[in-house]
């Protein structure tokens, strides 16, 4: 069989043959990267769509699960800190940044991690992160080795900008890159959307599968190799948090859990944050909107709100249940995007509201494939910067104000 008819006979089983609609255009070059790209793409995500349009999987049966709050990790913290130095200085643990979105809400092309947000010289987002974790390699002594996932879109870009910056003062031997993969973003009916006569519109394929690429990467022989047995994983937008903080994983490794989540307390009832809870059982995330009034009402044998403690997206997970879980599916969630693309007459169309789907995968439904969680309480003022908007909630200018409360000349 030719890869023509490889890849025609794919495309027919999906239904998507009108990928070739152009095909006698291009050249020999664009014709062989198309078949590529064709033979490449997980076009299965497309099937499960209508499944899970508009809601959710199924949810388990949800009961509290208890955080360690602030006041025993303020009483315990000698002891916390001392086995977190302990693991890093043994060249234990790794941090994994996740920079391989679109950042879309930003508004920006480049990179999020390229945002400069600052007033009197320049600040990116990027340097924030780097000093953040420059802040415990001079306290240990140790380098921690650092991965970040970038995504075919700003793979390029993002290595470039790190290597003109000399790594923010990091040690460049121990940074290291991998890209995760892409899915196909299609119309609402399903079928993929063109951004090039021969190029199928991808987006990247969510943050949940980064633990899948690492390990088919250079970065993951990397990280075995290094002995690294837990990975402090954390998004590119919040400047203020501490990454490869000895005290949370002190609080893990003290614990015997597979995993520990940095919390905030709810600043109220009804916050936008997914919470800690437990799922038949398990360590799981629930989305504020699926957070019941029943659920939001509930008390814990304190009298506080039963589920009050919201993830912050940086997790602490040990490498050996990572592997054992990898080939576990994780849910698909079906996000409503603009996806720019090509009209029937062939024009290139950047599109003002959404007018389709994308196709992504989560790393908060990691923790409920894990035995045990330890949600750990920090200080929102302190740990909880996000940039996700130019302005309003989360944002470049919350961001500062906290940056600046913090005593972060910008
Ligand atoms: P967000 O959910 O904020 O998505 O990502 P985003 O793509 O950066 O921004 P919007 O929604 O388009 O405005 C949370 C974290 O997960 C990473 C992001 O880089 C960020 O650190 N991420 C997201 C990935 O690494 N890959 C993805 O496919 C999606």
């Amino acid at each position: 069989m030719t890869t023509y008819e490889k890849a025609y006979e794919k495309l027919e089983k999906y239904g998507q043959l009108h990928v070739l609609q152009y095909y006698a255009e291009l050249s020999e070059e664009q014709k062989e990267e198309l078949l590529a790209q064709i033979l490449a793409t997980d076009f299965s995500v497309l099937t499960s769509r209508e499944k899970e349009t508009g809601k959710e999987s199924e949810k388990g049966k949800i009961a509290p699960l208890a955080a360690m709050e602030l006041d025993e990790i303020n009483a315990r913290r000698d002891e916390f800190e001392r086995i977190g130095l302990e693991a890093i200085r043994a060249g234990k643990v790794g941090a994994v940044l996740l920079a391989g979105g679109m950042g879309t809400r930003l508004g920006s092309d480049d990179p999020k991690g390229m945002y400069d947000i600052g007033l009197t010289k320049p600040v990116y987002i990027f340097e924030r992160i780097m000093r953040n974790t420059l802040d415990v390699v001079e306290r240990s002594g140790a380098w921690i080795p650092f991965f970040i996932m970038t995504s075919d879109k700003n793979h390029q870009a993002t290595t470039k900008f790190f290597k003109t910056h000399n790594y923010f003062g990091y040690n460049p031997d121990y940074v290291c890159f991998f890209q995760q993969e892409m899915a196909p973003a299609s119309d609402y009916e399903g079928r993929v959307y063109m951004e090039e006569k021969g190029r199928i519109s991808t987006s990247p394929n969510g943050n949940g599968g980064w633990f899948v690429s690492m390990e088919r990467s250079e970065a993951g022989k990397k990280m075995h190799a290094m002995g690294v047995e837990w990975l402090n994983v954390f998004a590119v937008d919040n400047v203020l948090q501490r990454i490869a903080d000895p005290c949370f994983i002190g609080g893990v490794i003290a614990e015997n859990r597979a995993s520990g989540s940095k919390v905030v307390r709810k600043a109220a009832p009804d916050e936008k944050v997914g919470v800690m809870c437990l799922e038949d059982g398990r360590p799981s995330i629930i989305e504020y909107y699926e957070l019941t009034q029943e659920l939001m009402d509930a008390k814990d044998e304190k009298g506080e709100p039963a589920y009050n403690f919201g993830a912050i997206l940086n997790y602490l997970f040990r490498v050996k249940d990572l592997v054992e879980i990898m080939n576990h599916h994780l849910p698909l969630h079906v996000v409503e995007k603009k996806i720019p693309y090509l009209d029937e007459q062939g024009m290139f169309i950047k599109p003002e509201a959404p007018n389709g789907y994308k196709y992504e995968q989560l790393v908060l439904d990691m923790v409920h494939e894990l035995e045990s969680c330890l949600p750990f309480e920090v200080i929102r003022e302190r740990e909880f910067a996000p940039i996700k908007n130019r302005t309003g909630i989360d944002s470049v200018d919350s961001a500062r104000e906290l940056l600046a409360g913090n005593g972060v000349i910008l």
